[in-house]
Order: structure tokens, then C-alpha cells, then sequence
């Protein structure tokens, strides 16, 4: 007898922690970063009330559809029936969901039109390009190119097209709107806006080869000053350092390999074939978003990339310790 009770209670105990576990797995995928449910911007605010509104619909309609199957298995057979059936079909089977399914698609027919790039007012533009893996950036009205990660003024409607130079990729960035396919050959277009500063997290959301899922960037919103600040940074060529490491590390760059795949604009390095290398230490990350821009993570991707990212195209490098703390040493100039 005890041991029935014991075993109750534990069960019920067992049963208390597991709704508080998955409440609190719910709770912390909501909050989470990056979220679909923590939306920054006028287009995935849309999303996210279209996304609730049905969820909630879907709950509601579920629960009565459960009672009514309830009432029809537990209720006594003799004695008149409640409901007619024939009045069952007509009102629950075709009224009903004829109804809230045209009230759902004329809600999403609105939701369409208001992430349409095409209706929103905005005289800027940023090109991205896909590439397997990594993201390429331009700012065509200022004629740079930048890499991973894309800074746009805050509470200014932004537009976005998005090509991709090898296979598919999917622009995603969970905060600030759905998903767009990055195809070759094929522009797409779609617009973003950040309603508050800081930093967004973006992925790419379609497998593209083995390192998809390295494919990362971010979108960092600015006050307008400081984005201002930053375009004019970012339209002056790299500067050449006098003297020192950095001056070796210069040289040993335009000799290397380097210079195949990147460019330094005002210098020899011409490459199209990586991320543009301009101002590379004033970007946050290294490798597609993927380790913080530090002088050491710098120095460990260089040397050889696979480590952290196995199949990237950048191959390992054959220089000396020397050589490449002096090489790391010019590339952290590159503000
Ligand atoms: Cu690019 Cu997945």
C-alpha cells in the first residue's frame, strides 16, 4: 500500500518535472537568439502575428473538435439528439471552415503585400551574393564590397538583392524576416529593417554543400551617424602600412597565394574569387561568421582553415610562423 502511494507520488512528481521541463525548453526556444518569436522589424512583426494568429486558431479549433468528439463517444444514446447531424455538416463541415480559411488566406494575402519589396519606399540598396560559404556584400550606390556581414542604418527600410554564384543558398535572419532563396542566375529581392541597434544573427537555411551550416553572418543596425561613419570608412581604399611586421606582412601577402582569390583595394591584390579583404579588421567575425575577428582566430584560420571549417575552399597555408605572425599583422591593419 505504501509502496503503491510512493510509487503515485513519484509519478505524479516525475510528471510535474517533465511540464516543467518542456515549459522551460518552450520558454527558452522563445528566447533564445536568434528567435522567430523575439521579432525586430516590421516584416517578421507581420510573420510573427501571422504565425501566432494560426497557432492560436489551430489550438482553439483542435479543442473544440476534441469536446465535440468527446460529447459524441460519453453521451447517453436514448433521448433526443442535441445537435441535428444534417445541421453538424452544413454549419462545422462547410460554413465554419469556408469562413475562418477565407479570413486566413485574405489575412496572409495582406501579410504578402506588406513584406512585398516592391510596395516599400526605400532608396537603398545592398547587393548579397551566395557563395559556398560565405556571403559576399555590396553597396553598389557606394561602390564597395564588403563580406559577412551586412550594417544597415537602424528604422530605415533596406532593400535586398540576392543572387547566388554557385548552388542555392537561403538568406535567413530569424528577427528580421523569413526565408529567400539565393539562385543562380535568378535575382531575388526582399527588404529588411531593423527597428532597434545592435546585432542580428543570419544563416543560411538551404544545404549547400558541407560547410552550410558555417554559412553564417550578421546584420549589425546602426544610428544613422555611425552608419554614415562607417560607408565613408568602407569606400576608402585599404591604407599601407610604413613600416614594421605589418610592412613585412604586406609583402609577403602580394607574394603569396593570398592574391589568387582576395582583394586589398589599393593594392595589387585584384582576386574575386574570396571575401574581399578592404577592411577586414573592422569586420566582427572571420570564416563566414563564424569566430570572432581576433588576432589569434585570425592567425589559426590563415594557417589552415580546415581545422575549423573542413572543406572550405581556402587552402591551408605553406608559410613559415614568421612569415604568417607578420601576414596576421598587416591584415589586422586593414580597418
Ligand atoms: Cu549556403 Cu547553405
Amino acid at each position: 500500500m505504501t509502496e503503491t502511494l510512493q510509487s503515485g507520488g513519484r509519478r505524479r512528481l516525475r510528471r510535474g518535472v517533465f511540464a516543467i521541463m518542456t515549459g522551460g525548453a518552450l520558454l527558452a526556444a522563445c528566447q533564445a537568439q536568434p528567435s522567430v518569436f523575439n521579432p525586430a522589424g516590421p516584416a517578421s512583426r507581420q510573420i510573427s502575428n501571422l504565425g501566432w494568429t494560426m497557432v492560436i486558431l489551430g489550438s482553439v479549433i483542435f479543442v473544440v473538435v476534441m469536446a465535440y468528439l468527446l460529447y459524441a463517444l460519453f453521451r447517453r444514446r436514448e433521448g433526443s439528439a442535441a445537435i441535428s447531424g444534417m445541421r453538424v455538416v452544413v454549419w462545422g463541415g462547410i460554413v465554419v471552415p469556408l469562413a475562418i480559411l477565407t479570413g486566413l488566406f485574405v489575412y496572409n494575402v495582406n501579410v504578402l503585400g506588406a513584406v512585398n519589396p516592391n510596395r516599400i519606399e526605400t532608396d537603398f540598396t545592398v547587393e548579397v551574393i551566395g557563395h559556398q560559404w560565405w556571403w559576399e556584400v555590396r553597396y553598389p550606390d557606394h561602390d564597395f564590397v564588403t563580406a559577412n556581414e551586412i550594417r544597415v542604418p537602424t528604422g530605415r527600410p533596406v532593400r535586398l538583392e540576392v543572387v547566388a554564384a554557385d548552388v542555392i543558398h537561403s538568406f535567413w535572419v530569424p528577427e528580421l524576416h523569413g526565408k529567400i532563396d539565393l539562385i543562380p542566375a535568378s535575382p531575388n529581392a526582399f527588404w529588411i529593417q531593423a527597428d532597434r541597434d545592435g546585432e542580428y544573427f543570419g544563416q543560411c537555411a538551404e544545404y549547400c554543400g558541407t560547410q552550410h551550416a558555417k554559412m553564417r553572418f550578421r546584420v549589425v543596425a546602426q544610428p544613422a551617424a555611425e552608419f554614415e561613419a562607417w560607408l565613408e570608412q568602407q569606400q576608402q581604399p585599404a591604407a599601407e602600412p610604413a613600416d614594421g611586421d605589418p610592412a613585412e606582412g604586406m609583402l609577403i601577402f602580394l607574394s603569396a597565394n593570398c592574391v589568387q582569390c582576395h582583394t586589398v583595394r589599393g593594392t595589387a591584390a585584384e582576386g574575386d574569387v574570396g571575401p574581399d579583404l578592404t577592411h577586414l579588421a573592422s569586420r566582427r567575425t572571420i570564416g563566414a561568421g563564424l569566430l570572432p575577428n581576433t588576432r589569434e582566430n585570425l592567425l589559426g584560420w590563415v594557417a589552415n582553415p580546415h581545422t575549423v571549417k573542413p572543406g572550405v575552399f581556402m587552402p591551408a597555408s605553406d608559410l613559415s610562423a614568421e612569415e604568417l605572425n607578420d601576414l596576421v599583422a598587416y591584415l589586422m591593419t586593414l580597418e
